[in-house]
């Protein structure tokens, strides 16, 4: 018969089941289930709530006792600057002590350029050493790239390794400051019967490197490669067990890439920051706005500039559509950097409120730099980009349009409105039309913000009105 409280486990995906099976009831895999014994059965109970509890909660040390929150003592949060600024904004700050971040991304993309610029600039100011762990390239090929980037600071070490052994020796020998792993895919523990980057050993290696960050307190960043589908096969399976995921991303041929926070216990998430790879590594981006095209102010036929807000701060885009008539039966859509069933609404809403039978047209939609614009205050912008890129007519100069469309054709004024209407005041718009509805302060010079009721009123302010079928169909 079963002990009490026995549990068993997944040996490939670490589910959890409370009788043993032969085959795994989440991932299907057979003869993977095998017995978990915890410590908190009879005998455990035995000894009071007190030794329950920390039995149950394992090696968080002190914390195992239950204690008033507000007794608690207030952790200052000390960041440590990585040295590299649009880093340290995405990260909240600079890493926290102890915390564990996962930075995926595609093979190639800048992930070990980034993270040995990060290295490098952190070991040039800390007293204490940093560590770089790959598995991935050489010695010789690492040291290729540091020259390069000018990263060969005394306090920067190196280890070449696929074994995490050497690699918690090298954390006891250093201490260092910082540990950096490329790639988390790469490393293995000899005691574990599992292939290297199988779920299992990804899971395992994790969780020891972050017992020892979290007991060293040093901040721990996992590299993890996403495969060209954009699904992070091994790595998502990490998300929940670290403090922070970012993506790093960018447009196929370009220069520019954008590291992205999904998840940020110490920091904004949607933050992001922006670089270009150079002959020389990543340079942070210093005029997001004319890197985005957010200084068009005479916007081209099917364009507009919105403004969004990722995190702390707000940034001006450009949005492009082109409106063609289809050229085989059923009409093209093709949308990078919005959702396309946002896009969807807004065609359906420009017909249903204007008038404007867009939905027989080819559509393609993207946005600057390859953004992903996931705010639904630029709904005003797209909307209108797509009725200019359909009528013909370009919207007027320094004219810029924010705000959520509503299904009945209503404009909802979004977040961070204020913060928006000064960038683009500042970029020099001289006309932001806002929802009716917003309530904005008194910051804001008189004249600059125009507000409109709805769809219509929208249009009417873009000099795009009394656009029908009969005149823009093609
Ligand atoms: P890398 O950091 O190796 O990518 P990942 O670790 O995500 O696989 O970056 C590889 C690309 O970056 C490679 O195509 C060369 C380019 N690169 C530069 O353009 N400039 C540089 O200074 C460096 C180091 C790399
Ligand atoms: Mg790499």
């Amino acid at each position: 018969m079963p002990k009490k409280n026995t549990r068993f486990l997944c040996k490939e995906c670490g589910a959890e089941s409370a009788t043993w099976l032969g085959k795994c009831p989440q991932c299907g895999a057979w003869d993977s289930l095998t017995e978990l014994a915890r410590a908190i059965g009879k005998e455990a109970a035995a000894r009071g709530p007190r030794a329950v509890v920390a039995g149950a909660a394992g090696s968080i040390g002190t914390a195992a006792i239950p204690r008033p929150l507000a007794e608690l003592p207030l952790d200052a949060s000390r960041r440590l600057a990585s040295g590299l600024a649009e880093l340290d904004r995405v990260l909240g700050g600079g890493f926290v002590p102890g915390s564990v971040v996962l930075v995926g991304g595609d093979p190639g993309i800048g992930k070990s350029t980034l993270l040995l610029q990060a290295a490098q600039a952190m070991a040039a100011t800390s007293p204490q050493p940093v560590l770089y762990v790959s598995g991935e390239e050489s010695p010789g090929q690492v040291r290729l790239r540091a020259e390069r980037l000018g990263a060969l600071a005394p306090a920067l070490y190196f280890l070449a390794a696929t074994e995490l052994a050497p690699v918690l020796a090298a954390i006891e020998q250093l201490a260092p400051a910082l540990v950096v792993l490329d790639s988390v895919q790469t490393l293995g523990d000899a005691d574990i019967e599992a292939a290297t980057g199988s779920v299992t050993q990804l899971r395992h290696v994790s969780q020891v490197l972050s017992r020892a960050a979290k007991e060293r307190g040093f901040p721990l960043v996992l590299i993890g490669h996403v495969t060209k589908e954009g699904q992070i096969a091994g790595p998502r399976q990490l998300e929940h067990m670290v403090d922070a995921v970012f993506y790093f991303e960018g447009e196929e041929a370009g220069l520019g890439r954008i590291l992205r926070a999904v998840k940020n216990r110490f920091g904004p998430t949607h933050e992001i920051a922006l670089f270009e790879m150079t002959g020389a590594g990543l340079v942070a981006v210093e005029d997001p706005a004319g890197f985005l095209g957010g200084r068009h102010l005479k916007g081209e036929l099917g364009t507009a500039v919105t403004v969004t807000f990722t995190g702390t701060r707000p940034l001006a885009v450009e949005v492009q559509t082109l409106v063609s008539a289809p050229r085989y039966g059923t009409p093209a859509r093709v949308v990078q950097g919005v959702d396309p069933r946002r896009v969807s609404l807004l065609v359906a809403v420009l017909e249903r409120s204007a008038g404007l039978a867009l939905g027989g047209s080819d559509l393609f939609v993207s946005v600057a730099g390859g953004l992903r614009l996931d705010d639904p205050a630029t709904d005003a912008a797209l909307l209108v980009a797509l009725a200019s890129g359909f009528s013909g007519r370009s919207l007027p100069d320094a004219t810029l349009a924010l705000g959520e469309v509503g299904l009945r054709g209503n404009l909802r004024a979004g977040s961070h409105l204020e913060e928006r209407c000064h960038e683009a005041l500042r970029l020099g718009f001289e006309r932001v039309l806002v929802a009716a509805t917003a309530t904005l302060g008194k910051g804001l010079p008189k004249g600059a913000v125009a507000p409109v009721a709805d769809v219509p009123a929208l249009l009417a302010a873009c000099g795009l009105a009394g656009l029908n079928r009969a005149v823009a169909g093609r």
